[in-house]
């Protein structure tokens, strides 16, 4: 894995004393929910369903990595490459920096501040730093999902993805990164009362219906 250079001011996480937006939809504020689960277990398909219903935006850390990863003449390109490949968590701060890029787009060209941050905080110092930094999340939205169900899902996705981390090799190494280094976000998140948990392996409909259920319960707004 190439080391990152800490001192490259690119990688600098943002110095703020306080974060950037307060947590809501008023002026200067941002409405966040994060969107966690294993590979796999349906994050993006049910992210699809919440911004038809809901006005959010979505935002795929995943998918902005390699966004990132194939822009051309970008420094990461190469790093992000071999931890997608190596199931490995990405070094926060490109991670963080992209994700308030594309936050601080949306508002400008939107107006928008409702965000769906899926697969977004895998490790804790992202879950930390994010809330620090950026803004406080209203709750995770965690899908929990059987490993053999997430399995079959992957291998299936992985015929027509073409994403170099849906093959045997890369799976057995993401369900390990899940289970170490992402699973303690959720506890996290959990004694602080901000987990909804979601039974995933059911299909796609009923997952949903569960989801919409407890966005009624937590009253999140359906306008922007
Ligand atoms: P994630 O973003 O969590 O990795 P995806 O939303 O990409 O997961 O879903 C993984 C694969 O499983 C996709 O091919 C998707 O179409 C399929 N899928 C998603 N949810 C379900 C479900 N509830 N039942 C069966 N297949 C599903
Ligand atoms: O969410 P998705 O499955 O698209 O993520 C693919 C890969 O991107 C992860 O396995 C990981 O290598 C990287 N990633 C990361 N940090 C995140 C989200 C994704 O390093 N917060
Ligand atoms: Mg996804």
């Amino acid at each position: 894995m190439p080391a990152i250079d800490k001192n490259n001011p690119a990688l600098v996480a943002p110095k703020r004393s306080s974060p950037l937006f307060s947590p809501g939809t008023g002026d200067n504020s941002a409405l966040v929910i994060f969107v966690l689960g294993g590979p796999g277990a349906g994050k993006g398909t049910q992210c699809a369903n919440l911004v038809r219903d809901y006005a959010f935006k979505h935002l795929s850390a995943g998918d902005l990595l390699r966004e990132e990863q194939d822009r051309p003449g970008s420094e990461f390109g190469d790093m992000i490459k071999s931890y997608i490949k190596e199931g490995q968590i990405v070094p926060m701060e490109v991670t963080i920096q992209l994700l308030e890029n594309a936050m601080n787009a949306e508002i400008e060209k939107s107006g928008n501040r409702k965000f769906l941050i899926d697969g977004f905080p895998r490790k804790m110092d992202q879950a930390l730093k994010f809330e620090e930094v950026v803004v406080p999340s209203m709750f995770t939205l965690f899908f929990d999902c059987d490993e053999k169900t997430m399995h079959e899902r992957l291998l299936d996705r992985g015929k027509s993805s073409g994403r170099a981390d849906d093959n045997e090799e890369s799976i057995k190494k993401r369900f390990r990164t899940f289970v170490e280094t992402s699973m303690p976000v959720v506890e996290h998140f959990e004694k602080e009362g901000k987990v909804v948990k979601v039974d995933a392996n059911k299909d796609r409909e009923e997952v949903y219906e569960k989801v919409k259920e407890q966005f009624t319960k937590r009253e999140v707004p359906k306008g922007q």
